[in-house]
């Protein structure tokens, strides 16, 4: 059996990157609702399906992130999830958040919840295949109160001290919203004041940083506001806002999309490299574990007809590719561009 530090490198080998295909319940009934696909356990199923079974998609994802309904079911006529992914050579990993809750005394802020029982749940999840595992916080820049922060970090590092606990290597999210109209500053400052509260906590915790895959931001102005920065400023933040609160151990940032397209994610993710080799490389690998930059173009073209399958794999695909490339760019690229 591999070792915790050997997973999470295995996790963000160059050229790979983590396909996040974890969507709630309630939130993937949603996404197909809005493609025109009833929304059921079995076109859930099928859709999950058909993004697991696209051709190639090991030579870009060593990963996938599943909720529990898909760890628990199998391809139609076929193996569980977690068995069909092994297969194809690729890791499964299961999301163990069970969502947000209004904190208490902090302006509105949230707080994931979700421990309650995790021991229990980390270690039937490991017994059906799951040899990683996901918890997302999230901090709305507005009027982020020092009590989402602190309640936030804290949950992320009991998390990943029972997942390790457990034989599992945690992906660590912490992601700063893209919603509200702030400056790429803003993101900035709360970016760095997240990070260094989740490795102050994890630290304190007890956990081995060198068995973790940490899923943050990027550092980008929210949705709403006027100034947008291109990819190079992006890359500036986002490796300012790293570098002074990720150590070194910490063997991959695998970056979440967070509603940006498959464009420019990837354009940001290539400017991050190539910015990282610039300056003399970073100690971490950087990579992706997008959810809608990879796969929003899959649903769409895919509708619910079995007919589409192959168009909708083929978008996932080159989306997947398009990511690889970008977490493999280098500053020689940069200069040739
Ligand atoms: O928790 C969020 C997902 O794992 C990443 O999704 O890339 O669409 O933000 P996203």
């Amino acid at each position: 059996m591999q070792s915790l530090p050997e997973v999470a490198a295995a996790l963000v080998a160059p050229g790979k990157g983590i396909l996040a295909a974890d969507e709630s319940v309630t939130t993937m009934s949603k996404r197909l609702e809005a493609a025109g696909v009833a929304p059921t356990a079995e076109s859930r199923r099928d859709y999950r399906a058909l993004l697991l079974t696209t051709p190639g998609l090991s030579s870009y994802v060593s990963g996938i992130i599943l909720c529990e309904e898909t760890l628990g079911q199998a391809l139609p006529g076929g193996p569980p999830f977690s068995e069909a992914a092994a297969a194809r050579g690729i890791m499964t990993g299961i999301k163990v958040d069970k969502g947000t809750a209004p904190l208490p005394f902090s302006d509105g802020g949230f707080v994931t919840e979700g421990l309650d029982c995790l021991r229990d749940r980390l270690a039937d999840f490991r017994a059906r295949g799951a040899v990683f595992a996901k918890w997302r916080a999230v901090f709305r820049p507005a009027g982020l109160h020092p009590r989402t922060v602190h309640a936030n970090a804290h949950a992320l590092a009991r998390y990943a001290a029972l997942c390790q606990d457990a034989g599992v290597v945690p992906i660590v999210e912490p992601e700063v919203l893209m919603d509200g109209d702030h400056s790429i500053g803003i993101c900035h400052a709360v970016t760095a004041t997240v990070l260094e509260a989740v490795f102050g906590e994890l630290e304190a915790m007890g956990v081995d940083l060198a068995g973790i895959v940490l899923k943050p931001n990027m550092v980008i102005a929210g949705a709403g506001c006027e100034d947008q920065a291109g990819p190079a400023k992006v890359a500036l933040n986002t490796l300012q806002a790293l570098g002074a609160a990720v150590p070194a151990s910490v063997p991959g940032v695998a970056f979440l999309s967070g509603g940006q397209s498959n464009g420019q994610a990837c354009a940001n993710l290539s400017a991050i490299n190539a910015e990282a080799a610039a300056v003399g490389e970073a100690p971490w690998r950087l990579t992706f574990s997008f959810g809608r930059a990879l796969v929003s173009d899959a649903l769409l073209a895919w509708h619910g007809v079995p007919a589409n399958t192959g168009d909708a794999q083929s978008r996932l695909a080159a989306n997947c590719r398009r990511a690889s490339e970008a977490s493999q760019v280098t500053a020689a690229a940069r200069a040739g561009a």
